[in-house]
């Protein structure tokens, strides 16, 4: 999302909230600050003009202290307001920078549950802090100057004409020039280079960490950092690109730069030109000294509209990120507030395709599970067996049809509602660096330390947790504590066990446990699943020989439904990924008996 410059304060002072008008009076206080700072230059031509009226005879020149010390007062209130100004700059930018972070973090916490699979937390955090940041550095450095580089041209143009409009003609030329040059630096198509170049360098953030998190397989297969190519290729397309512009640039900031500098070395040989025709040669000398004394700050002047130019492309790009955040549809909370009373699941034509993507991952999904009853969903790898049942907890709202608990549409009920009746066992779960007691606890913080040992217990953990250094209460990831992928599992299971909701989906783990742990894993399944409506998503096809109805899924769609026997006899897909099954199993048992 671009936002535009006008935007872009709107959307900051929205952020401000009623710190907005300590903004305001930032930029008045700098702007005044500004116009202050040319006060001592213009008492320092008094002093000098009072100086050359009483020559040689300096000690007349009375006038001369009187500037002088008002001179300093002002530089002194110069200060004072710009010290003020960033102290407000400061105070308002802390405060925008904390409500970013928190409507922010408070949008993600409405936000349908998929995205966090497509924007892992990692992402996300950055995105956050990074712009947050940058946005806090514009709004307490930048935009103070900012006013100072808007008031200050119109008063130094004033200044610069004052007192001789030839020499002030000398020093406005180059410095319109340089205005020229910025434009041509900043303006027009490289506008959009803060957005190329903050893609590059995101890019390259995510590839780096993508590449820390491979380093073992890196290792392992002996490869060196090119073998990651991604990681390579986003660093080449960085340095390319920021070389590719620092020479695009390179013409029109030597211009700029010599635009800026060049009133000082023209001002000498114009001074000598012109001082010929002078009327009061004096008084010319005079206004020379002073331009002399002033044209740096009409440099230092164009150096800050400069800074303040980019850092207004980082800012409004560093907004516009936070927005894409903030702007993010949520889901609809269901706001009829109907109760659930029975709970049958039943999928009513159902598509969804995820967000961008053309090809709908579930295709008409017409199926329901009667209340008490399990329901399996078969499937190859990539066929939407994920997608399907994340729908029923709302991780994503369905494109096309509707899917309704007890006859209920989920969409019409509140989500802590629909949370609370729902048990979702993740394909790929990973515990809590916490300890055990509070990972099973997770489903239900209210429980008590007996009843997540029960669950524990029921969830087949019992010798898990007798192994632990201390039991139940061992931390996750600490003292070399890890858990096995199938030891995992049971734990996740005791959460599920705990939390007690009368529908259950599993999504089982790929990944085979050995025998030991398959047998407990089933165990566990059986007490979690006794008396509710179950969708399990299986790939062991053995665990669901018993179930009540199997769904067979191909490409996003329910090509057979049956009996494990029924589907069997009708030698469709199912009869061919069991013919498969029972292959790899014999494999499998052949290998085991040979490394016995
Ligand atoms: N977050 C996502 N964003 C975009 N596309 C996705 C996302 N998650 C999955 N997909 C795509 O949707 C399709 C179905 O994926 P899904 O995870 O539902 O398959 P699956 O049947 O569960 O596979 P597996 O057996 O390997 O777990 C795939 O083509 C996948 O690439
Ligand atoms: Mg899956």
């Amino acid at each position: 999302m671009s936002t535009t410059k006008n935007s872009m304060v709107t959307v900051l002072f929205g952020f401000a909230g009623s710190y907005r008008i300590l903004l305001v009076l930032s930029w008045l206080l700098a702007g005044l600050s500004s116009v202050l700072s040319i006060g001592p230059f213009i008492c320092i031509w008094f002093v000098i003009r009072e100086v050359f009226r009483v020559l040689p005879d300096v000690v007349q020149a009375a006038e001369a202290a009187k500037f002088g010390w008002l001179a300093v007062g002002l530089a002194v209130a110069s200060i004072a307001c710009y010290f003020v100004a960033l102290l407000c700059s400061h105070l308002a930018a802390f405060r925008v920078e904390k409500n970013m972070r928190k409507q922010a973090m408070r949008k993600i916490v409405d936000l349908p549950l998929g995205y966090f699979g497509t924007n892992t937390s990692g992402k996300l955090r950055k995105i956050i802090d990074d712009n947050a940041s940058l946005t806090h550095a514009f709004l307490a450095h930048q935009l103070p100057d900012l006013a100072g580089a808007v008031i200050m041209p119109i008063a130094i143009l004033a200044v610069l004409f004052i007192f001789d409009w030839k020499l002030g003609l000398i020093c406005f030329i180059p410095l319109v020039l340089g205005l020229v040059f910025l434009q041509r630096m900043m303006g027009g198509e490289k506008a959009g280079f803060m957005n190329q170049y903050m893609d590059a360098l995101e890019a390259m953030n995510a590839t780096a960490v993508e590449y820390v998190r491979g380093i073992p397989v890196v290792k392992v297969f002996q490869q060196t950092v090119y073998s990651f190519k991604n990681f390579h290729e986003s660093i080449v397309r960085y340095r390319d690109f920021a070389a590719a512009f620092a020479l695009e640039c390179r013409i029109p900031m030597i211009g700029f730069t010599m635009s800026i500098h060049a009133p000082s070395l023209l001002l000498i040989p114009a001074g000598i030109l012109f001082v010929s025709t002078a009327a009061d040669y004096r008084e010319f000398l005079l206004d020379l000294i002073f331009y002399i004394l002033f044209v740096p700050v009409s440099g230092s002047m164009m150096n800050k509209i400069m800074y303040a130019g980019e850092s207004i492309m980082v800012a409004r790009e560093a907004v516009g990120r936070i927005c894409e955040i903030t702007q993010e549809k949520t889901l609809a909370e269901g706001s009829l507030d109907k109760p659930i009373n029975e709970y049958s699941i039943c999928f009513n034509h159902v598509t969804f395709a995820y967000p961008g993507k053309q090809q709908p991952a579930v295709f008409r999904a017409n199926f329901a599970v009667p209340q008490g009853k399990t329901y399996a969903l078969v499937g190859s790898s990539g066929s939407g067996k994920t997608t399907l049942a994340s729908l029923i907890p709302r991780f994503w709202d369905v494109g096309e049809g509707s899917i309704t608990i007890g006859g209920v549409d989920v969409r019409d009920v509140k989500e802590a509602d629909l949370m609370k009746k729902i048990a979702f066992v993740f394909q790929n779960t990973k515990l809590f660096k916490t300890s055990l007691l509070d990972n099973i606890r997770a489903a239900k913080p209210e429980a008590g330390r007996e009843e997540a040992l029960y669950a524990a217990h029921m969830a087949q953990c019992d010798d898990i947790l007798a192994k632990m250094p201390h039991g139940i209460d061992t931390v996750v990831g600490t003292d070399g504590v890890y858990l096995s992928g199938g030891e995992q599992q049971r734990i996740v299971l005791a959460r599920a066990i705990l939390k007690d909701a009368p529908i259950i989906i599993l999504d089982e783990a790929t990944a085979f446990a050995d025998p030991e742990n398959e047998y407990q894993i089933q165990k566990a399944f059986e007490h979690l699943t006794k008396g509710k409506t179950v969708l399990m998503i299986a790939h062991r096809l053995s665990s669901i020989k018993d179930v009540d109805c199997i769904l067979v899924m191909q490409q996003g769609e329910i090509v057979e439904r049956g009996s494990h026997e029924n589907l069997l006899h009708s030698k469709g897909v199912y009869a061919g990924m069991w013919q498969e099954y029972q292959t790899s199993i014999a494999w499998k048992v052949e290998e085991e008996a040979a490394h016995a």
